[in-house]
């Protein structure tokens, strides 16, 4: 897999760490009890996360924000800080570097004093047509998009079922559904990411740990701009106040916008014999 920069943690955390196991029932039950939520946004200058930061923010939420790109994390930030968020923790990582990930967890929510939410926003479209024909574009898709959550959630899953405490929210797209000539290696790498995360929530939910499975359809951000109709993509402060929304709730499976839920249990209907020859 891929070859990345270790993460570097932006601020000096002043708590001391503990481990899951040395926090008390009592600590846990109070830490639910009241006060703003604590939310750690892995991929935190992604569109639909900055969008979701604002409105966290905006109700005093308590916020540690990881990026790749310092400058850029450093404008979301400043923003939500504005905004109000009781908290701000930030620091800068590939995360890419799943070697990096224990440490930047451990970071993060001796930071926030604990942890209520998780929400992995990372991601990479990438180039269809190269990943085709270049196996190191495909691998970087699938490690980005699969391998990295997975390191991600594995270490997040673990300390949230000791705690019996927790949201696990997982950016995946709908394109995980069905594989389709104009994006199956980016699909596949959500159809994996999608499968983890409902197997995780088999495994955790009775735990106490709710995990949800997200699906945007196509949502106006980076990501995206360009793309032939893009100008009809959903508005991601749309996607934003629902997903916050979904995530408050705690919702198992999230289509964004929910009509993606019946467009795509119509092409999942459609026989492979049709679908084969189908331009898509
Ligand atoms: N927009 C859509 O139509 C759509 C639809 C379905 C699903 N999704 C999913 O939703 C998530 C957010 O996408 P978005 O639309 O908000 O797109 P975006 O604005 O392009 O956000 C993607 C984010 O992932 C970050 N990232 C990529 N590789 C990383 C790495 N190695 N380490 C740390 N951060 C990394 C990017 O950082 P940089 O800012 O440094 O590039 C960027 O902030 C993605 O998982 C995407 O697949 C999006």
């Amino acid at each position: 897999m891929s070859t990345t920069p270790k993460s570097e943690v932006m601020e000096e955390q002043t708590l001391p760490l503990r481990t899951p196991r040395e926090e008390s029932a009592g600590e846990v039950a109070a830490e639910r009890a009241h006060g703003p939520r604590r939310i750690l946004v892995l991929g935190a200058t992604s569109g639909i996360a900055e969008a979701c930061i604002r409105l966290w923010a905006n109700r005093g939420d308590a916020l540690y924000l990881v990026a790749r790109n310092a400058d850029k994390l450093a404008v979301v930030a400043a923003d939500a800080r504005t905004r109000g968020a009781s908290h701000i923790g930030t620091a800068v990582a590939n995360l890419d570097d799943t070697a990096g990930h224990a440490e930047v967890l451990a970071h993060a929510i001796n930071s926030l004093g604990g942890l209520d939410v998780a929400f992995l926003a990372l991601g990479v479209l990438g180039e269809q047509p190269e990943a085709e024909k270049n196996f190191a574009a495909a691998d970087q898709i699938l490690h980005t998009n699969f391998v990295a959550p997975v390191s991600l959630l594995t270490w997040l899953a673990n300390y949230t079922a000791q705690r019996h405490a927790g949201t696990l929210a997982v950016l995946s797209s709908v394109a995980g559904e069905r594989g389709r000539k104009s994006n199956y290696v980016y699909g596949s790498s959500k159809a994996g990411l999608t499968a983890f995360v409902d197997g995780l929530r088999n495994r955790i939910d009775r735990d106490g740990v709710r995990v949800m499975t997200i699906k945007p359809g196509p949502v106006k951000t980076a990501m995206t701009e360009g793309m032939k109709g893009s100008a009809k993509f959903a508005d991601v402060e749309a996607v934003a106040a629902s997903l916050v929304k979904a995530i408050d709730r705690g919702d198992d499976v999230v289509y964004v916008p929910g009509i993606w839920r019946v467009i795509m249990a119509v092409i999942r209907a459609v026989p492979e014999r049709v679908f084969k020859k189908m331009n898509l």
